[in-house]
């Protein structure tokens, strides 16, 4: 629909997007789940990650100038802002970072969520070389980082993938490969130092993933599902991301260097944002759903 531009109060940003990133989160919200928790403003426009070029900046603003290519997050669902738009709104010392030049929209508006949670996590997890992590989930947004950044950490790498996607993970650094369809959890290599679960919801079957760690090891879960752990040799960590212009800025340097790898999946074009989000949705996804904006 058309809705006016949002304007830049003082120390805010309006940004002209060119890409949105599609998260999970995306159609979480918008099938409710936070309903109940933080007021939402409609119309409400989808869309956390985002990418494009500073069009405006708002009174105060000295980080910033008219021409900065930035990206970062930018949902504000009490004001209903989002990426799944032409603009933006967002505060100059938010989560938002400027990108190199050279950085294409596209690989920008795929890396927010998924790269910090991912890297986030593998910070949080304390992996040290020649540890064995086993990532599930890895074909995903956040697990296809999390992939990268455990091994660039000197750790060995079990990696949960379909076939289809197995040569792909490898290619990322994956030392090892667990084809989730065919291998039952309880079939899956034991004694590993460190889970990263990025499957497991609250009320899920997490404890018999739990069974692959050592005494000691550690158990991370993107879904708020680690608390319900029902070992107690083990350390549960809940993950919740939190974006950081440094940490931003580090993430962009690095894909833009070729040392993190962004997989742009599927793209599609703002009118067809629906189709997008329920593509990636469905699963199978190669790499990250983007949402080009002209
Ligand atoms: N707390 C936070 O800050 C935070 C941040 C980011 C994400 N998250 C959450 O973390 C989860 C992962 O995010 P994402 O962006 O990576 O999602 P995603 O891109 O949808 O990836 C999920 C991956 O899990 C795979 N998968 C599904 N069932 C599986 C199973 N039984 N065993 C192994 N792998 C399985 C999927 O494979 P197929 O495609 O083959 O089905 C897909 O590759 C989501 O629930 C998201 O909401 C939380």
């Amino acid at each position: 629909m058309e809705v006016a531009a949002p304007q830049p109060g003082p120390g805010e940003v309006l940004i002209r997007l060119h890409a949105a990133g599609v998260n999970p989160f995306d159609w979480k919200v918008a099938e409710g789940v936070l309903k109940d928790v933080i007021p939402h403003a409609f119309p409400l426009v989808l869309g956390n990650d985002g990418a494009g070029v500073i069009e405006q900046v708002g009174a105060g603003v000295s980080d910033y100038q008219p021409g900065d290519h930035v990206y970062g997050q930018f949902m504000d669902l009490e004001r209903g802002h989002g990426t799944y738009a032409e603009y933006t709104i967002a505060a100059a010392d938010g989560k938002i970072a400027r990108i190199p030049l050279e950085l294409p929209f596209t690989a920008a508006a795929a890396l927010p969520t998924a790269s910090i949670t991912a890297y986030q996590a593998i910070r949080m997890a304390g992996l040290q070389s020649g540890q064995t992590i086993l990532i599930n989930g890895a074909t995903g947004g956040v697990g296809q980082f999390a992939v990268q950044f455990a091994a660039q950490a000197g750790a060995r790498v079990l990696a949960t993938a379909t076939p289809a996607l197995s040569d792909h993970i490898l290619g990322l650094g994956a030392s090892e490969v667990i084809d989730f369809t065919s291998r039952a959890v309880s079939e899956y290599p034991r004694n590993v130092d460190v889970v990263l679960d990025l499957v497991h919801t609250p009320g899920g079957d997490i404890d018999k993933l739990a069974e692959v760690l050592r005494p000691g090891g550690t158990l991370l879960n993107t879904n708020h599902a680690a608390g319900s752990l029902i070992r107690q040799d083990i350390r549960g960590v809940n993950v919740t991301n939190h974006a950081t212009t440094e940490e931003l800025t580090l993430l962009a340097e690095l894909t833009a260097t070729g040392k993190l790898q962004v997989t742009v999946g599927a793209s599609f074009a703002l009118a067809d944002a629906p189709a997008g989000i329920a593509e990636a949705k469905s699963g199978n996804a190669y790499g990250k759903t983007v949402v080009t904006i002209a």
